[in-house]
Parts: structure tokens; sequence; C-alpha cells
């Protein structure tokens, strides 16, 4: 911490905090590569800490998927040499800015020039994703040191980068550029671990001593996540009730034990959600603008998206929205057995726009030709289209098995779609239940994961929908009125920056 300075009367005042300089290192960022949530966080986060003063750089690999000219890359280094475990190994870096936050993108033929970023397009992982990963962060790395960036803080994502944490203590702790940094890691999801054959564990360079089962060793194989929670100086995941949720061995996958060892070094940031992308007021991806205080851009976001996914035109109908990746966490196995009760018994209409698992995608993919009018789906990746549910849906489910953020509920608010939620991880942080005496809430939230759940919880919206109209006003005007913008979580993040610098000076 700063010394408190004094003014000529003797009054201590405090000085301002440094600003930071952070390199942030991660395996997806919007507008370029997104598979998920992770890209929203790592493309909205840094503009903001750059906009509070502080240095911010992020490091992203160069995937064949990326359209150079639309985002006006430039060749910034070639060749540059990184170190891996079995010699050295040479790749370009490309840079440009985006909404003044300079961000570079590792080439590399070998590793990244392939159209997926984790798999290929029948969802089968690319096999060697440790050593793709490994390399980036490694990369990301050698790249402070080749332009002389000297972080303060190096902030890994996820158990694709998290091994920045381990290079810098293990590698880089006296380095003149690198000595001084101190790591974050943030875990979006801790059922994704990183854990492969312990034969690529020469290659990223970790050193056998460090083999061991309270650092990168997991039943004979290698867990980055795990070796990252050891090393990084403060962990954070991305809501407060999931941090508690994976302190337990049910949410741990394993890993609980030794997020517990770390006691207060571990804790829960709630995501902000960026309003620049997602606000019905200024949103250009969708068919008209609306605000809590003139809703009629609302209606004709409903229409739109009826025509658009052949439902029935009737504005009286209640849609419920879905967006989101077809996989187990998310719960729609247990939507797909509540949907056809819901349509045959209630009326209501439903719109689905996801892509995962291919039983799933069959089964949505289907729907709309064994309801027509009445349920609509697209199979497939549309940010778009993502935009218009939210905005002409009248709510929008996620039925989760767990959810360590969650942003779709958030946009879902601010759009005043109200959502209908598992209360688990940042769902519960971000919902407020609905109360059918008073009308306050901003949503409907069960606990159960079932589809007994889904069908009920569902069954009170559109009854809510039919019977209580004021409710429904109360609720909408709620939701829209929630604020969750990434300044004050970012401001958390420099806390959380703050402390790891701390402990790193302190050890
Ligand atoms: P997760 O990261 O676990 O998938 P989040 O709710 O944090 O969940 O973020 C999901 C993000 O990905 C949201 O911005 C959502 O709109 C987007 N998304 C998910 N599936 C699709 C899809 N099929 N088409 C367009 N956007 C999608
Ligand atoms: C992960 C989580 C999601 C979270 C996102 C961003 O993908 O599944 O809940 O919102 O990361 O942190």
């Amino acid at each position: 911490m700063p010394r408190p300075k004094r003014t000529r009367a003797g009054k201590a005042v405090q000085q301002a905090a440094p600003p930071l300089k952070v390199a942030m290192i991660a395996s997806e960022c919007v507008p370029f590569a997104k598979t998920g949530g992770l890209a929203d966080v790592v493309g909205a986060l840094p503009k903001v800490l750059r906009a509070m003063g502080h240095d911010v750089i992020v490091i992203m690999p160069l995937y064949g998927m990326i359209n150079r000219e639309r985002f006006d890359l430039r060749l910034f280094l070639a060749p540059m040499g990184v170190w891996m475990g079995d010699g050295q190994e040479w790749c370009a870096v490309h840079t440009t800015t985006v909404d003044g936050v300079p961000v570079f993108f590792i080439e590399s033929d070998k590793y990244f020039a392939r159209p997926g970023l984790y798999h290929d397009a029948d969802y089968n992982d690319y096999q060697d994703n440790p050593r793709r990963f490994g390399f980036l962060t490694r990369a990301g790395l050698q790249l402070c040191i080749d332009m002389g960036f000297r972080p303060d803080i190096v902030h890994a994502h996820d158990w694709q980068t998290a091994l920045a944490a381990a290079y810098l203590k293990i590698w880089h702790w006296d380095h003149p550029v690198l000595g001084g940094a101190a790591s974050v890691l943030t875990i979006h999801n801790i059922a994704y671990q990183g854990v492969y054959d312990a034969s690529n564990y020469p290659y990223l360079g970790l050193q056998w001593g460090n083999f061991t089962s309270d650092k990168f060793e997991d039943h004979g194989r290698i867990n980055f996540l795990k070796g990252g929670i050891q090393y990084a100086d403060m962990i954070n995941t991305v809501s407060p009730t999931y941090a508690n949720e994976t302190r337990t061995p049910e949410g741990g996958y394993g890993l609980a034990m030794y997020l517990n060892d770390r006691g207060s070094a571990y804790r829960g940031i709630l995501n902000g959600v960026d309003y620049q992308q997602w606000n019905p007021e200024t949103d250009s991806l969708i068919p008209a603008r609306y605000s809590a205080r003139d809703m009629s851009g609302k209606a004709i976001c409903k229409r739109e998206l009826q025509l658009r996914l052949g439902l029935d035109l009737d504005p009286n109908v209640p849609v419920v929205g879905v967006v989101s990746r077809l996989v187990h966490q998310k719960g729609l196995d247990l939507l797909a057995g509540a949907i056809e009760g819901l349509v045959q018994q209630a009326l209501v209409q439903f719109v689905i726009l996801g892509s995962g698992d291919k039983g799933l995608e069959g089964f949505y993919g289907r729907l709309p030709g064994r309801y027509p009018g009445r349920i609509g789906s697209f199979i497939g990746y549309n940010d778009e289209l993502a935009h218009w549910i939210e905005a002409g849906s009248d709510f929008f489910v996620m039925p989760s098995r767990y959810e360590p953020c969650g942003l779709n509920q958030i946009y879902s608010l601010r759009y005043g779609t109200l959502p209908i939620v598992r209360a688990t991880g940042g769902l519960e942080d971000t919902v407020q239940q609905y109360d059918e005496q008073s009308g306050t809430g901003t949503g409907f939230k069960f606990y159960e994961s079932s589809v007994h759940a889904v069908y009920y919880t569902t069954g009170w919206a559109i009854s809510t929908y039919f019977d209580r109209p004021h409710h429904m006003q109360q609720m909408i005007h709620t939701a829209m009125a929630q604020d969750y913008s990434w300044e004050r979580s970012a401001q958390e993040y420099v806390l959380l920056y703050r402390e790891a610098l701390a402990r790193k000076r302190g050890s």
C-alpha cells in the first residue's frame, strides 16, 4: 500500500495507489474468438480496467478463424523464440487495438491454424491441446519479455493458461521483466481442468520434481488447473455462490480440497456485463430499440422473432427463449423432458438457439417440425439471433446443473425478459425470486435439478404471464433497472490484483 503523505497542516492524505500493468493471457476474447462467456469477460474487463487508468494488454492465439483484415491485424514481432521443455520453438506475434486495449495474437500454424478453438467439427478435442495451450502460455510470458512489458500482474483464465502462475514461480522468479509479477487465476468453470497424459509433461517444462500430488499430478496424469491453483498468488471464480459450491466435494470436481487449502486466497467475483453490447436502448442488432419507459420496441422484437423462426404471430402468447451451449452443465436435457408437455398443456411458444451435444441438437432441431408455429429452433452459433432472442422473448430459461456465473440471465434482466433459472452459482446471485404476494423479484427460481422442476417452474412463469400481468410489469421494471455493469466487478479485480502483489512481495 502507498504511504500516506502529509499536507502542510500535517493532515494525512492517502496517496492514490499507482496504476497497474496487467498482462491477460486467455484462450478466447470477444470480438475475435468466442465459444462462451469466457470470451465476453476477457473482452470486457480489460476495457474497463484501462478506463480506470490501468495498463492492460491481452494475449491470445491467432486461430485460423480470426479474420485478420476485418480486425486490422498487423505483424508486431517475428520470429519470436519460445523455450519449451524440449527446445526452442518459433512463432510470430500480430497485434491490433480494440476499444483502446492492445491485443496480441500468437501465430503458430502448427498449433492454431485450425477452424476450431478446442475441437474439430465433431466435437473431438484436438489431441495436442495440452501442448497448444502450454505453448500459448509460455509465448505470452515471452512476449512480455521481448517487448519489455513489465507486468505487475499476469492474469490467467481457466486451465488453458493456468500454467502462467507456475512458470512465473518456477522459471521467472528473478527475471528483470517478469520477476516482480504476481499471478491471478480466474476459474470460469472448474469441471474443465485440462487433465492429460503425463507424456505431455516434459514438453511443458515444469520439472519432474513438481509432478507431485500436491501440484500437477492427478492419478498419474497432469492436471493444469490444479497446478495453477497451487501456484497462483490469488485465485477467483466468477460468482460468490460458485466460490462456495466449488469448496464442496460435489461442486469442486476433485479440487475442493486444494481450493480450501488456499483459504482466503480464493474468492468469488461476480462477472459484469458489457452494456455497450447488451442494452436494448442501443443494440444495433435487434429489430427495434426500447427502454423501460417505452416498451413498444420489445413488441416489434417479439413479432420479428416469431416471424424469423416460423412461430404463430401472436403478441399474447408468452415466448420462452434459450441461448446455450448444449452440454450437460446447462441442463437442457431436463428442458427436453419438459418442453413437449408444456406446449401440449399451455399456451406458450419456445425458441431455442444452441449447439453442442449431437443428441440434443437432433432433438431440438426436430421440434419445430413436430410443433409447427409453437417451437422454433436454430442449431448452430449465431450472435445476432442471440440478441433477437434476448429482446423478443418474454422469458429466458436456464436449467443449469451448475453455473459459475452465467451471462445470459443478466442480459435477460436488462432486456426485460424474465429469467427462469435453477438457483445455482451465479444464477442464484443475480436472479431474485418472484414473490406472488407482493410481485417483487426479477425471475423464477427452482432448486431441484429435475424435469419436474423445469416443467412446474416454467408453468408458474406462464401462469403469472396470464393471471398476474401487473406483477409481470412490476418485475420487468425491476429487472431492467438492475445494474451489473463491469465497473463494480473491475474494482474488485483491482483489489484482488493488489492483494496478489502484496502476497507475492510478502513471500
Ligand atoms: P457459458 O460460458 O458457460 O457458455 P455464459 O452464460 O457465461 O455461459 O455465456 C454464454 C455466452 O455465449 C453468451 O454471450 C451467449 O449469448 C453466447 N452463446 C452461447 N451459445 C450461443 C449460440 N449458439 N449462438 C450465439 N451465442 C451463443
Ligand atoms: C464459463 C461458465 C459461465 C460463466 C463464463 C464466464 O463458461 O460456464 O457460467 O459465465 O464462464 O465467466
